[in-house]
């Protein structure tokens, strides 16, 4: 195992926590605003694709997928539907719910490895059709741990002053990548998007203590092998099949049980909240399993952790934003709340953060 997986112990600005305030030393006033997740949304495609149905595509079975992943069903997109048109839903439930309009966002952020295209990016195909003001709008690739990868972006605008409302998104058309001949991956992907809208006031959950890194050299077990400059797409990387995903799942566990552990414990160090104070685990849904190696490393109980994975299967950077709407929505974070978001992926990267509602802090 490589030395630097999820183990980079330094926090970031030379060791300070977040409860010690930044001071400008020229006037003596604290430097740094606190951002809130004021809003979330999300969007699967209707079509349902179950375990059975898998069962006549591939040689596979409902019980082998139910007891390995989690999964019992997954939904996917048709052939005119794209990775924006299902990210554009989930904005607008977002902004509805923060009571923004669409002028009122500074910076549109889209965590994604299935953009509509390589460029131009998904979050200015997004910004355009909602009618944004021109406003700073780019994708960037952090497999499925985009989407706390964008939360950390936001608090840096947010806190800096920079930017007042950013829009951070995880969205995918995760089967448009995939290989249907291969029982060891079709199984697993879905579609889907989620969006936040975070914002320099409350109420809502404040974007807390984090952790995020990556490892590249172990990129090679979970890939898409063509496409980019490395091998550019020809009519032999189409033969082969070499546009669609490919993952060695089995080493890829062992890697994404330690790095989503090690992530939540690391965001809440930075914090200074002990794990006792944790009240629900939002993981990326990639496997039951791995979800509940990371709820037991927090000793969480099964009703402190929420799993969408059975309706929806994995769905890389959207999988953590949607289960947060769908939770935010069911009335399970109700103030006061602290709720650990943790995601692993294609990098490999993974990341950790604590969102905290407090009390009268509702969304
Ligand atoms: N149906 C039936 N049998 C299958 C299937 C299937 N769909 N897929 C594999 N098998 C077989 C294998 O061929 C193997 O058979 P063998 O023993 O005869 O060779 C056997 O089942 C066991 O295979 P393993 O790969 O060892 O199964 P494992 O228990 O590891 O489960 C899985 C596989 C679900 C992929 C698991 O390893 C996993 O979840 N890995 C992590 C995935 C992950 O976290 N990815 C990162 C995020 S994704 C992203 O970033 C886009």
């Amino acid at each position: 195992m490589t030395e630097s997986l999820g183990v980079n112990d330094t926090f970031p600005r030379g060791g300070r926590r977040l409860s010690d305030p930044a001071v400008n030393a020229v006037t003596g006033e604290l430097v740094g605003r606190k951002a809130y997740l004021v809003g979330t949304g999300h969007c699967v495609p209707d079509r349902v694709l179950t375990n059975k149905d898998l069962e006549q595509i591939v040689d596979t079975s409902d019980e082998w997928i139910t007891t390995r992943t989690g999964i019992k069903e997954r939904r996917i997109t048709n052939d005119q539907t794209s990775t924006s048109d299902l990210a554009i839903v989930a904005v607008e439930e977002a902004l509805e719910m923060a009571g923004w309009g669409p002028k009122d966002v500074d910076c549109m952020i889209v965590a994604t490895v299935t953009p509509d295209y390589i460029f131009p990016s998904t979050a200015a195909i997004v910004s355009d059709k909602l009618g944004m003001n021109n406003i700073p709008a780019y994708d960037f690739e952090a497999g499925c741990s985009g989407f706390i990868y964008g939360l950390i972006q936001a608090k840096c605008f947010i806190g800096s002053g920079m930017l007042d409302r950013v829009v951070v998104l995880g969205a995918e058309c995760l089967t448009k990548i995939t290989n249907w001949e291969d029982r060891t991956t079709c199984v697993l992907f879905g579609d889907g998007a989620g969006a936040a809208a975070i914002g320099p006031e409350g109420p809502g959950g404040e974007l807390g203590g984090w952790h995020w890194g990556s490892d590249g050299s172990l990129g090679d077990l979970l890939e898409l092998p063509a496409g980019g400059s490395r091998k550019p797409a020809s009519k032999e990387t189409v033969k082969a099949n070499e546009h669609t995903l490919r993952m060695k799942g089995n080493e890829t566990f062992k890697y994404a049980v330690r790095a989503m552990r090690d992530s939540c414990l690391k965001a809440l160090d930075m914090d200074g909240t002990p794990k006792s104070e944790v009240d629900l685990l939002v993981p990326h849904q990639a496997n039951y399993r791995i979800i509940d190696a990371t709820a037991r490393a927090l000793e969480l109980r099964p009703e402190q952790v929420y799993v969408n994975i059975d309706k929806y299967g994995n769905t890389s950077a959207a999988s953590i934003p949607m289960a947060l709407d769908e939770a935010v929505r069911k009335g399970e974070v109700t103030p006061p709340k602290n709720v650990v978001l943790a995601a692993f992926g294609a990098g490999l990267t993974w990341a950790g953060m604590l969102l905290k509602w407090k009390e009268e802090e509702g969304l």
